[in-house]
């Protein structure tokens, strides 16, 4: 078999010199003949002084470089494209299948025998599996783990659950300019992931929780020796596959670990966004997501995982209270125990040497769950044909039966413009309405869905209130949203003719979103919806290759081309 540096040659029409040429070139760097026949390991490099999420990725790189050198294979550091939620226009979810698609190129292009995937800041991780199930060589995750927790005015706080509370009292007058900059240095205290349950540590979880990643990767803080331990053990691991070529992550994703990811993504409250990226990562291995069993899979598990947004506590919490083996021990009845883990042992050995922390309150045991049901329930109705999720962990109980007047912002700048108006005809009782944002209409499917409150009804004291849409929410979001709603506005979804005082029915218990006027109405102005003019973003590049091929919520916002050869998904 073809490893290391002879794989994947440059195409010269004479193997011989093809080798030939590239030890010339990298012995340039120094390497010795010894040094340049062993197995080699590729390292991601998602290093970038836009990204403080993956601020200690230097030292992570060393950590598993370490291991690969100890187990006597070649650490081969690349450069991929990095994204962090605040520093990515117009969203990070527009470029998450960019990322999968350089990063699943540069492992194809370049001779190396594993790969260790490092990331962790939202969609770094999606980008990364779904390029490495695409490849489907040997491949060990690194998360770059969370943040450690901040502190203001003796409050233990952190990005960014707590950034959206303290913005909210700030809009609403009672945190003055002062003391709103005096937090913003406070909220993310270290380098490394949101240290909630948001996006980054749900993909953690549900990374470590298909197998990919070793036992106790997701919730080690960034700045613990035991990351970097972790990292040093990862870079062995990934050595010790470079000489067996196994597991691949198609012995990995299956159809059993996926549903083990879905038990854990409802059991520690996880983002709406995990399933979007779980669909996606999933669907790359060949293995197709039913979300009517994830909805299922919610009336059964409850959410066991006391941490923010859900809960009270943090990620560090969770990994001293003995992380997600200790979590996965107690959902061990409904778990495929015999699924592998990279490590080489099965998700049943993980569990059995888990760590029982006495006295803990994070990992709650079914007998005291933090909430009865699971962190989503999957919605259906006349407004949401192929569905719509919502968060009901992170809701107000009061407002999961509701039903009220439609206030409809055709767009996010609409919504920015009008939202904070004192002329806004808007109760504490209405539904806010958001569209056009979904995949193809923002574009990106932005992180919009968690629509303000209006400040007029903020400085009356509303906390809540029941709002829909058809983007996606930050995980480390609270309230009572409705998003993903599928298919979206642009493509003439029917929230598209939803008007301003129709009436809206939210029933989380029955599953149900509906828009209450009669089916003939609905069709009536479903035939009188006319799309959007094309905006000049998507006149050309990316834009234009991303509005052109991006599926829609339900089937993960991958590309269609980007899927399995066989899978032929639904278009608009
Ligand atoms: Fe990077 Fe939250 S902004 S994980």
């Amino acid at each position: 078999m073809t490893r290391g540096l002879h794989k994947g040659l440059t195409s010269y029409g004479d193997k011989d010199f093809s080798l030939f040429l590239r030890k010339v070139f990298i012995k340039a760097m120094g390497y010795s003949d010894d040094a340049l026949e062993r197995p080699i390991v590729g390292i991601t490099n998602t290093h970038s002084d836009y990204n403080p999420c993956h601020g200690n990725v230097p030292d992570l790189i060393e950590s598993v470089k370490r291991g690969v050198m100890l187990a006597g294979a070649l650490p081969m550091v690349f450069p991929t494209i990095s994204m962090h939620e605040s520093f990515a226009y117009p969203t990070s979810m527009f470029l998450r299948n960019l990322m999968a698609m350089d990063t699943e190129e540069m492992i194809r292009a370049q001779p190396m025998d594993s790969v260790v995937l490092i990331g962790g800041c939202d969609k770094t991780l999606p980008a990364q599996v779904m390029a490495a199930a695409s490849v489907d060589l040997p491949a060990i995750v690194v998360p770059v783990g969370p943040m450690v927790v901040g502190h203001h005015k003796g409050e233990v706080l952190g990005a960014c659950t707590d950034c959206r509370r303290l913005w909210g009292q700030h809009r609403a007058g009672t945190i003055d300019e002062a003391e709103i900059e005096q937090i913003s240095g406070r909220l993310a205290p270290s380098v490394g992931t949101c240290m909630v349950m948001g996006t980054a540590s749900t993909m953690a979880c549900i990374v470590e929780a298909l197998g990919l990643a070793l036992p106790m990767s997701a919730a080690s803080p960034a700045t613990h020796a035991d990351r970097r331990r972790v990292a040093e053990a990862s870079g062995k691991r990934a050595a010790e596959m470079a000489v067996s070529g196994a597991p691949k992550p198609s012995a990995l994703i299956t159809p059993a670990s996926v549903r083990n990811a879905l038990i854990v993504l409802q059991a520690i409250g996880g983002s709406t966004n995990g399933i979007i990226h779980l669909t996606a990562m999933a669907r790359r291995a060949g293995v197709a997501i039913d979300l009517d069993e994830f909805d299922r899979l919610g009336r059964e598990i409850p959410v066991l995982l006391n941490l923010k947004p859900s809960g009270a506590h943090y990620m560090e919490h969770f990994h001293h209270a003995g992380g997600l083996p200790r979590l996965m021990r107690e959902l061990a009845p409904f778990l495929d125990l015999d699924t592998p883990n990279v490590s080489g042992g099965t998700l049943g050995e993980s569990i059995a040497a888990a760590e029982e922390v006495p006295g803990q309150d994070v990992i709650r045991s079914f007998a005291a769950p933090l909430k009865k049901q699971g962190a989503m329930a999957m919605l259906h109705g006349n407004l949401a044909p192929r569905g719509a999720v919502i968060k009901q962990s992170a809701a107000s109980p009061a407002l999961m039966r509701h039903t009220g007047r439609a206030v409809v912002f055709e767009s996010v700048a609409d919504m920015a413009a009008r939202i904070d108006s004192d002329e806004l005809d808007v109760t504490p009782d209405d539904v806010l309405v958001l569209r056009n944002t979904g995949p193809k209409g923002a574009p990106g499917m932005p992180e919009a869905g968690y629509l303000p409150i209006p400040l007029k009804l903020a400085r009356q004291g509303v906390k809540d209130m029941v709002r829909i849409s058809d983007a996606r929410m930050s995980g480390t979001a609270f309230g009572t949203i409705v998003l993903h709603i599928t298919p979206e506005a642009a493509v003439g979804g029917p929230l598209a003719i939803v008007r301003n005082g129709d009436r809206i029915a939210l029933d989380v218990e029955a599953r149900r979103i509906d828009v209450l006027i009669d089916e003939a109405e609905i069709a009536d102005r479903l035939a009188a919806w006319k799309r959007l003019p094309p905006r000049a973003l998507a006149s050309r590049g990316y834009a234009r290759m991303f509005e052109a091929s991006v599926l829609q919520a339900d089937q993960g916002c991958d590309f269609d081309f980007l899927l399995p050869a066989d899978d032929k998904p639904e278009k608009e």
